[in-house]
């Protein structure tokens, strides 16, 4: 079920190439219209110098090289960052940390994305309740009964649940919809053409994030441990440990999930793959949702400061660089959408990074994934399947995603909605 992109503001640069790809690059460039085509004009090298930005490296394997080797490339140091987020978060958060500290801080939080933990976790918008309260049981009830409804809307809501989840709010509606404008407010602060943020950026998202962790402190003085805050304190963090933690995951992991689901179901749209990503078929499903993240790369760039003279693919690097992996290059360079295609091993998870700085969430993310698909293919079970209508990408955000993706359920072979670009 190929749709005709019928968007007549997508750019010139994408015309021409096939829906998936061409709404892709529309979502990336609303983004980032500066840095995004400056890093995709590195893709043909695999190490490149460009102005302002850094090193770039596009190549996959030499990715992973500079990950592994964090006595050379590091996250913390000019360029890196500890630059963005040490003034906001403070020194100890994981993703500003190298060495002996952060690796014990890691096996310290790694009890929090058991599965148990993250099924708790992900259950907390009430997707487990019995009686069908909550985000995702509401988006299979009215995708069911023939409502055309926002999936990005109803992503955002049930990341911004977990958050509540994770700070120790209760997931009222004001709660969700105030804690994921305050996780976005910080991180549209970043552009990866400024190495940092400027000093009223840093009062801003301090007073921002002061507001949005203020119930994380007050559980985990209370040390409850049914809150994410009073386990921490039961692990034996420190109360400023243990906020930093809470500040690191509502940054890094809200977006990037708002960001890839819709995108994903998007994709599978424009290339005919819904009924499979949602078929009774697991590993169907995981290859679906590895190439979906793929292609997507909600994280399209990670960095690190050269901490020594080193090279990176026969360029010289010296201390004080930045370095500037181009994930998304590095991950696309295989083509598009394609989960019957199999993927490159130096490639493989390169979304959620490699060596030390791993994605400490991914058990979450994947279980948060699964739970909206779960609840698609719930609203499918009587053969329909749900069919993007119209959308519009986000602009001004961090991670790329779409502001609003309409969907609504139709019988398989129908007729889709037209598509309208935004
Ligand atoms: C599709 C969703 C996600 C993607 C693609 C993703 C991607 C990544 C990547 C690429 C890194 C490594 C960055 C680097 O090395 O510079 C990372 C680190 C991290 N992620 Fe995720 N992430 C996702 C979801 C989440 C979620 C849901 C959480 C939940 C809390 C999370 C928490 C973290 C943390 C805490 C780190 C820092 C780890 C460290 O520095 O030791 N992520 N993520």
């Amino acid at each position: 079920m190929r749709t005709a992109l019928a968007g007549r503001r997508l750019t010139a640069a994408v015309v021409g190439e096939a829906p998936e790809a061409a709404w892709e690059e529309h979502v990336q460039r609303a983004a980032h219209p500066v840095a995004y085509p400056a890093l995709r004009s590195a893709r043909n090298r695999p190490v490149v110098r460009v102005p302002r930005i850094g090193v770039v490296v596009s190549d996959a394997a030499l990715a992973r090289e500079v990950l592994l080797d964090p006595d050379h490339f590091s996250k913390v140091g000019p360029g890196a960052p500890s630059d963005l987020w040490t003034p906001v978060l403070g020194p100890s958060v994981l993703l500003n940390m190298e060495g002996a500290e952060h690796a014990a801080l890691r096996r310290a939080l790694g009890p929090l994305f058991s599965p148990r933990a993250v099924r708790r976790l992900v259950a907390a918008d009430g997707a487990g309740d019995t009686d069908g309260a909550g985000v995702l049981p509401d988006l299979t009830r009215r995708l069911a009964d023939g409502e055309t409804v926002d999936f990005a809307a109803a992503v955002s809501a049930q990341a911004g649940a977990v958050i509540c989840g994770m700070v120790g709010l209760p997931p009222t509606d004001d709660a969700v919809r105030s804690s994921m404008a305050a996780a976005q407010t910080i991180t549209g602060m970043v552009r990866l053409h400024r190495h940092g943020l400027t000093r009223s950026q840093v009062t801003q998202a301090r007073a921002v994030l002061e507001r949005l962790t203020a119930p994380a402190r007050a559980a985990y003085r209370a040390g409850d441990s049914a809150t994410v805050p009073g386990r921490m304190r039961d692990l034996g963090l420190s109360e400023r440990e243990a906020m930093g933690a809470v500040g690191a995951f509502v940054l890094t992991g809200t977006e990037t999930i708002q960001s890839f689901v819709p995108r994903l179901v998007a994709i599978a749209h424009d290339t005919g793959w819904t009924a499979r990503l949602l078929a009774d078929d697991a590993q169907l499903r995981r290859r679906a949702v590895e190439e979906g993240l793929r292609v997507t790369v909600p994280t399209p760039a990670m960095l690190r400061s050269v901490r020594g003279p080193a090279s990176v693919g026969g360029v010289p690097v010296a201390a004080g660089d930045r370095v500037v992996i181009a994930t998304v290059n590095c991950c696309r360079a295989a083509g598009g959408f394609d989960p019957d295609r199999p993927v490159d091993p130096a490639v493989r998870h390169l979304w959620f990074g490699a060596g030390p700085h791993f994605c400490l969430g991914m058990p979450l993310a994947v279980a948060q994934v699964d739970a909206v698909l779960d609840a698609l293919a719930a609203a499918a079970s009587d053969g329909r399947v749900p069919v993007v209508g119209r959308r519009r990408a986000a602009h001004g955000v961090l991670v790329p995603a779409y502001r609003s993706l309409k969907l609504s359920m139709r019988a398989v072979g129908g007729a889709g909605f037209p598509e309208v670009a935004a």
